[in-house]
């Protein structure tokens, strides 16, 4: 895996010469791992071409406010949901005392006005625009607001002069997109994570299972291991590449499920079960394939599987425990219900009556539930999301450990 698998990266360009820089951005972004997005200011269509942007990132690219045909294929409001962070590179001065007067009169303002996600610029201009008061005290307001500035570089210029304004040469951008996924607050800690779904055998070549994908499961580990913790994934079948600076543990069934979680769980600070555990297995598991019945009918008896998520809540010395509750009706009663029955710290009401939302979709609406109250996660990617609770839990980790000195 790459440091921005399963990222999106929505690329804003303004006009400036270093805008034929984007199109490396765009591929190096790629090679890490994103799914890239460009949206392009008016200006910048003079130094590139979106034909060229578009060639390169594979999606159609974002140029109008008052488009109806791209809006409603995906309009600003859904492309600032879209992204996990926006980056604009290279962005002018102008562009920068827009975003700070809060401008919205284009596609790219107007989508940063709209994100929640993070928003970093890479600034390029020449370096006398570079050293004005006035672009100084913007990118001060921009950094109080929390916006990353990828500071430009020193070296000559378009223009002829020397000095500090060339854009942040794109590894560097890269680098410095990555790092802004990596938080730390979750260093040192150990996180237990199960993810996909389990399968149950009925006999060598069938099986129960469910539509989990492992997304979201995997989409945590991620998020858990850019906050720093060492991270343990035991996952059951999937498709997805292992994530990347996590050790993975795969395993097919429930009780697989539950004995490589006790292997691990022991010292582990957090559990969280994203796992699809299948609820029952066949009573018995033939060694032969079945053959095709007579009468038309066969009866499958099914027992019950050992619940891996009650069991670590009932641990001694157990860690702060995270579980999910994938609902088809009503959704936060039945995950209270959880909730309280299997004694959790958190857990996350989903949906899955919603195609949209829930099982092997890229998004994903949620409920977070604690002992302190409830808070609804709208509709966001699976990896956003990941980043959303991993900061949860982080947060309840300090509130507790405040408590309890
Ligand atoms: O994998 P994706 O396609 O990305 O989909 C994500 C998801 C929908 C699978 C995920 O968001 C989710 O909701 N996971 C929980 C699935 C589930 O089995 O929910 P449940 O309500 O049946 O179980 C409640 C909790 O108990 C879960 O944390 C589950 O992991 C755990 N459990 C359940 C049964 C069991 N035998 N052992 C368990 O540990």
């Amino acid at each position: 895996m790459t440091r921005l698998t399963n990222k999106r990266v929505l690329l804003g360009i303004t006009g400036g010469i270093a805008a034929y820089k984007s199109a490396e951005l765009v591929r190096r972004l790629q090679d890490e791992g994103a799914d890239v997005r460009v949206t392009m200011t008016q200006a910048a269509q003079a130094f590139i071409t979106p034909l060229t942007l578009q060639a390169l990132s594979n999606h159609p690219v974002h140029l109008d406010l008052l488009d109806a045909e791209t809006e409603s294929v995906m309009g600003h409001i859904e492309l600032a949901r879209w992204a996990d962070v926006i980056i604009v590179a290279p962005a002018t001065a102008d562009f920068l005392a827009r975003l700070v007067a809060g401008h919205g009169d284009d596609l790219l303002t107007t989508i940063c006005l709209a994100a929640e996600c993070p928003i970093a610029v890479a600034p390029a201009m020449n370096q006398a625009m570079w050293g004005k008061v006035s672009t100084q005290q913007n990118l001060t307001t921009l950094r109080d607001r929390g916006i990353s500035i990828f500071e430009p570089g020193d070296g000559l210029q378009a223009c002829g002069e020397t000095g500090t304004g060339r854009l942040m040469d794109v590894p560097l951008i890269v680098d410095a997109v990555s790092g802004l996924f990596k938080t730390g607050s979750l260093a040192g800690r150990h996180v237990v994570i199960t993810a996909g779904p389990t399968r149950e055998a009925i006999d060598p070549v069938r099986y129960i299972s469910n539509h989990s994908s492992g997304k979201q499961g995997y989409a945590l580990a991620t998020a858990a291991a850019e906050a720093g913790a060492r991270v343990t994934l035991v996952s059951g079948p999937t498709a997805l590449p292992p994530p990347d600076r996590v050790t993975l543990v795969r395993v097919e069934s429930a009780r697989a499920m539950l004995d490589a979680v006790m292997n691990v769980i022991d010292g582990a600070d957090i559990f969280i079960g994203v796992a699809a555990v299948a609820d029952y297995r066949p009573a018995t598991t033939e060694s032969q394939k079945i053959k095709k019945q007579g009468d038309g009918s066969i009866t499958l008896q099914l027992i019950q599987n050992p619940d891996i998520l009650r069991t670590v809540a009932t641990l001694k010395d157990r860690p702060f425990t995270v579980g999910f509750a994938a609902e088809t009706e009503q959704v936060i009663d039945n995950a209270r219900k959880k909730f309280e029955a299997k004694k959790l710290d958190m857990i996350i009401a989903n949906d899955v009556s919603n195609q949209e939302i829930g099982f092997n979709s890229d998004d994903n609406e949620t409920t977070v539930i604690t002992r302190a109250g409830e808070e609804t996660l709208t509709l966001m990617s699976k990896a956003t999301l990941a980043r959303r609770i991993i900061e949860l839990i982080a947060d309840q980790l300090v509130t507790e450990s405040q408590t309890h000195g």
